[in-house]
């Protein structure tokens, strides 16, 4: 097991859509576990592989809260989501390891189904994922798309966490 670099705000590759996993290796196992153990040590709730610089679908996820329940790990290759019926919009505040320090209000669906291969390449589709969990796979996602969650946050949130992207588009 590995921790691996985060790439941050300004780095070209969190900007690039990510190809499709066509066959689920070793190496590929071992780089999610090593996805997982950054997360962790980040320490962090969901990460996308262009963060850790490979523009491929795979992200791992655990909302578990930490030392108070028991970890809930999630690797998923080519994971997709779409609304679940029944499914309002909710806004709440995120960050992303990618930022660090920047916060925003976003807004998204609050009950949404989520399909994806596992490490031992079998389909998997959860059904009525909601609060963080359903939040963190839409974050996630996006991340794969070239999208940050800077892009959706409201004008307001956006000057007032102005000067901090400033400084980390420009820091290298
Ligand atoms: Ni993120």
């Amino acid at each position: 097991m590995a921790i691996l670099d985060i790439n941050i705000y300004g780095d070209e590759v969190l900007r690039k859509p990510c190809k499709p996993i066509e066959k689920i290796t070793p190496e590929l196992v071992t780089l999610a576990k090593d996805m997982l153990e950054t997360m962790y040590d980040a320490p962090g709730c969901g990460l996308a592989a262009p963060q850790i610089g490979k523009n491929i679908r795979l992200v791992v996820i655990d909302t578990a809260i930490p030392d108070e329940e028991e970890p809930r790990p999630y690797i998923m290759f080519n994971p997709e989501w779409d609304v679940e019926p029944g499914s309002a919009l909710a806004t709440n505040e995120e960050g992303c390891l990618s930022l660090p320090d920047v916060w925003g209000n976003v807004t998204r669906p609050n009950k949404v189904w989520v399909s994806y291969i596992d490490v031992n390449g079998e389909r998997q589709t959860i059904h009525n994922c909601e609060g963080l969990f359903c939040r963190c796979i839409q974050h996630e996602c996006d991340h794969l798309d070239g999208k940050l969650f800077v892009d959706k946050i409201s004008t307001a949130d956006r000057a007032m966490n102005a000067s901090k992207l400033r400084k980390l588009a420009k820091r290298k």
